[in-house]
């Protein structure tokens, strides 16, 4: 493939690389244009929001990722990486990938406004005869690509356009390793487009090409919703058994959890017992699989009961203040972490939403601290809530801490600094990231998910 001539002094080809665009730069969006910008194509991003575009543009991510910046900053720099709100730029993209968001509505099912736009604006902007693959990322119900997808494609253009539906698995947090380093390829659609998208990624992850499986449409659409399903049902699950182990003498989920993560048939990842699955992904994609389920006819007991098990255990550190304090009113209590996990700004769906509106409501005095999420958590709670500086000064004067999210920093906070500087030390360790024995020998009234009462022989 030559290098087809962007402008004379930002094209950096080589001969073989690909243009392709990115239609939507999300945090999977742009977190793919990055990717494939570092790794030599040529990459037109397309983004509507016309102040996310400037800030892109001026090489800043416009949300917290762990090495974002720096790459973005770079690819825009060296011009492998264009982004614009003109989509006709990327008329010459050999294939795009479209990762606009879907929400859900307020019936549970999926939103899918955005993605008819973005495809009726691809259909009508291809000017030549040259085989286009369109590639939908966005999470959508099975049965969109082949229904919806391909019928706009379809009418508004007289061009035939490849299309594969291609789902991403990139985690908040390490998505820029993910999208390096996938650890499989889902390629749903007709053989011809699939083998194009397959030769991409070729290119583009030898010598670490993972199992590339090439399925139909549906599969491809059902496999991301299954996925997503099965790790909150693993997360459910351990915390349904956190609350058994709460209830028995000497019991902790901590062990339970690594020794059944040994048997490869479970496997150890997601079972870390804490305050429930939040983000932008999980809680929307088992609404939707409910919605799609009953509308298929068929009873999805098994995932509701993982969604009402999550919704309980995001409130479990109520329960537990109060015990240990009796009526909230007047209390202060610092909540450590709002991000729904390390590693990330995003406040979607996490805990800590929940836990704060509960302890608000009840009249406790609420004071938080996040590493990165205090502008976004100011955005929810304006002045209904006080903001620390450090993770120090939030314990100052209180009557109880409840660990949120499990940020390393929160990690190696000795016992000495709760018991120091809070009115009483009790600490609901709500991620499992203290040591139990340890904080109690230092004084501290120390109640964790998953760990019963501690009886001596
Ligand atoms: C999830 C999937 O992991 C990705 O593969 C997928 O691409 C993405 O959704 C998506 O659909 O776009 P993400 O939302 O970034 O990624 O978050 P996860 O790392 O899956 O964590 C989800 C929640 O589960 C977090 O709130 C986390 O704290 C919680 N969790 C996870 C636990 O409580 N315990 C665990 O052991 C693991």
């Amino acid at each position: 493939m030559s290098c087809r001539v962007w402008t004379a002094d930002r094209c950096r080809c080589s001969t073989n690389l690909e243009t392709i665009s990115v239609y939507g730069l999300g945090r999977v969006g742009l977190v793919t244009a990055v990717c494939y910008a570092k790794k030599g194509c040529r990459v037109i991003g397309i983004e509507s929001d016309q102040l996310r575009l400037e800030q892109i543009r001026r090489g800043n991510s416009p949300f917290y990722e762990p090495g974002l910046t720096n790459c973005l900053a770079e690819t825009i720099k060296d011009g492998s990486l264009v982004v614009t709100n003109t989509p006709s730029l990327s008329s010459e993209a050999k294939i795009c990938f479209v990762t606009v968001g879907t929400p859900n509505t307020s019936d549970g099912s999926v939103n899918l406004n955005d993605l008819r736009r973005v495809l009726s604006t691809i259909a009508m902007l291809r000017q030549d005869d040259r085989r286009r693959i369109v590639v939908v990322k966005s999470t959508v119900p099975p049965g969109t690509t082949r229904h919806i997808v391909k019928p706009i494609l379809e009418r508004e253009t007289r061009h035939r356009f490849g299309l594969c539906y291609n789902p991403e698995f990139l985690r908040e947090g390490s998505a820029i390793h993910d999208a390096e380093f996938p650890d499989r390829i889902i390629i749903g659609g007709e053989p011809l487009d699939s083998a194009v998208l397959a030769e991409f990624y070729k290119k583009m992850h030898e010598p670490n090409l993972p199992k590339l499986i090439l399925t139909n449409y549906e599969n491809a659409e059902l496999i991301k919703y299954a996925n997503n399903a099965f790790l909150a049902t693993k997360v459910s699950f351990i915390n349904c058994i956190a609350g058994i182990a709460e209830r028995i003498p000497n019991a902790d989920i901590k062990t339970v959890a690594d020794a059944i993560g040994l048997d490869q048939r479970i496997g150890s990842s997601f079972l870390n017992a804490g305050l429930g699955w939040g983000g932008s992904c999980l809680p929307k994609d088992l609404q939707a699989l409910v919605t799609l389920s009953k509308r298929l006819g068929h009873d999805p007991k098994l995932i509701e009961a993982v969604i009402e098990t999550n919704r309980e255990q995001r409130l479990k550190p109520l329960g537990a203040a109060r015990r240990a304090l009796g009526a909230l009113k007047g209390k202060r209590v610092a909540v450590l972490g709002l991000a729904f996990k390390p590693n990330t700004d995003d406040l979607r769906e996490a805990a800590s939403i929940f836990v704060i509106r509960g302890l608000v409501n009840e009249g406790a005095d609420v004071v938080v601290y996040d590493p990165v999420a205090l502008q976004a958590a100011r955005l929810v709670f304006d002045n209904a809530i006080e903001y620390a500086s450090n993770a120090q000064t939030c314990l100052d004067r209180a009557d109880c801490c409840i660990v949120v999210t499990e940020w390393d920093e929160f990690r190696s906070i000795p016992p000495a600094v709760f018991v120091e500087r809070m009115r009483r030390p009790i600490v609901i360790d709500g991620r499992r990231i203290y040591d139990a024995n340890e904080f109690i020998r230092a004084g501290i009234q120390l109640v964790a998910v998953g760990l019963g009462p501690s009886v001596p022989d």
